[in-house]
């Protein structure tokens, strides 16, 4: 059994590039490991959110985790917050880090640049996720391709705190799906769907309803090629579609692209297939949102897991780097 652990940050609403990339992959591996899962209300703060808007996001997004199929008696599931060792580890992995290392994650300069208030934060965000992936000794985090970069980086600190101090931490490993890893935002399909579109047209949010999600397929953009052919260099958009439609059925993309030949098929057939896809979601999701009190319960039991581990892996580290008992 490995120990698995990944993450999700409540801000705005989670989208099908979470569920494909992250969410689909957390639900599967639940049986085979142990898991942790954290929803890192922490790293939200970095984009200084209305307060309230962040309770009514870490609520909603623990909510869509749970209807995605995570289950709190199966895994662990909880708050970054609820569990303090985060941030003392963090603080940890910030000096075990460099400030050359955090200056080359493509991340945080296309963030700066989009931003007029950049916070320290911003800038160190990194080190706080080693932090959370090293207190669990987590083997394998399973992730979308964006967070290859923050995964190298969380590595190479393990290694690292491991030949100053001895071996104490797991070097983890990324996780990414054979298909969804990246998904690509519908209206600019070369870059990826995030939360922070320019157009909420090319983002499916998990919570929009099947015609929505219909709608929003139907006007992606492709090209006037006319041709269906799996090509991402070529044909970012189409490419893109079939990549879908390879993440639904299961089936090879180039495979796909044989059986089409004008894009309005495709399309309504990627909408069908997701909208199949996402049935025993937005079922779970209904029945999660007539019983808020189901959440609550999920992140109490999960804050006592996941502090149980982290906490024994910090009284090791603090004592490895020479930090008094307390
Ligand atoms: P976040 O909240 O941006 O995204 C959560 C997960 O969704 C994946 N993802 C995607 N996958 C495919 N296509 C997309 N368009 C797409 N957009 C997002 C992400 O890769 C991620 O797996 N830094 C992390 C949160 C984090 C974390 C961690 C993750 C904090 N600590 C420890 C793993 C382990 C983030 O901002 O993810």
């Amino acid at each position: 059994m490995g120990r698995i652990l990944s993450g999700i940050q409540p801000t705005g609403a989670p989208h099908l590039g979470n569920y494909l990339g992250a969410l689909r992959q957390w639900a599967a591996m639940q049986d085979e490991d142990d898991c942790f899962y954290a929803i890192v209300d922490l790293h939200a703060l970095i984009n200084v959110p209305d307060p309230d808007e962040l309770r009514t996001a870490t609520r909603n997004v623990a909510m869509v985790v749970l209807a995605a199929g995570v289950d709190p008696d199966r895994c662990t599931l909880f708050l970054q917050s609820h569990v303090p060792a985060h941030t003392e580890m963090g603080w940890v992995m910030e000096c075990g880090v460099s400030f050359g290392e955090l200056s080359r994650m493509t991340q945080f300069k296309a963030k700066a640049e989009a931003r007029e208030f950049v916070s320290a934060g911003l800038f160190t965000y990194p080190a706080l996720q080693a932090a959370d992936i090293l207190l669990y000794q987590a083997d394998r985090v399973p992730v979308g391709d964006d967070q290859r970069q923050h995964l190298e980086l969380a590595r190479d600190a393990a290694v690292r705190f491991n030949s100053r101090y001895g071996p104490l931490l797991t070097v983890p490993q990324a996780t990414l799906p054979k298909a969804g890893a990246r998904v690509m935002d519908l209206q600019d399909p070369t870059s990826k769907m995030s939360k922070s579109a320019i157009s909420p047209q090319g983002t499916i949010d998990l919570l929009d309803s099947p015609d929505e999600l219909a709608r929003k397929v139907k006007r992606a953009v492709t090209d006037t090629e006319g041709v269906v052919r799996y090509d991402p260099a070529a044909k970012p958009g189409v490419s893109n579609l079939l990549d879908l439609l390879s993440a639904a059925t299961g089936e090879a993309p180039e495979a796909l692209a044989d059986r089409y030949a004008q894009y309005g098929p495709l399309k309504a057939d990627v909408a069908e297939a997701l909208n199949e896809l996402l049935r025993p979601f937005r079922k779970r999701l209904a029945e999660l949102q007539g019983e808020p009190s189901a959440v609550t319960a999920a992140l109490a039991l999960g804050r006592q897991k996941a502090a149980a581990v982290a906490d024994a892996t910090l009284e090791r580290v603090r004592d490895a780097i020479g930090l008094l008992p307390r």
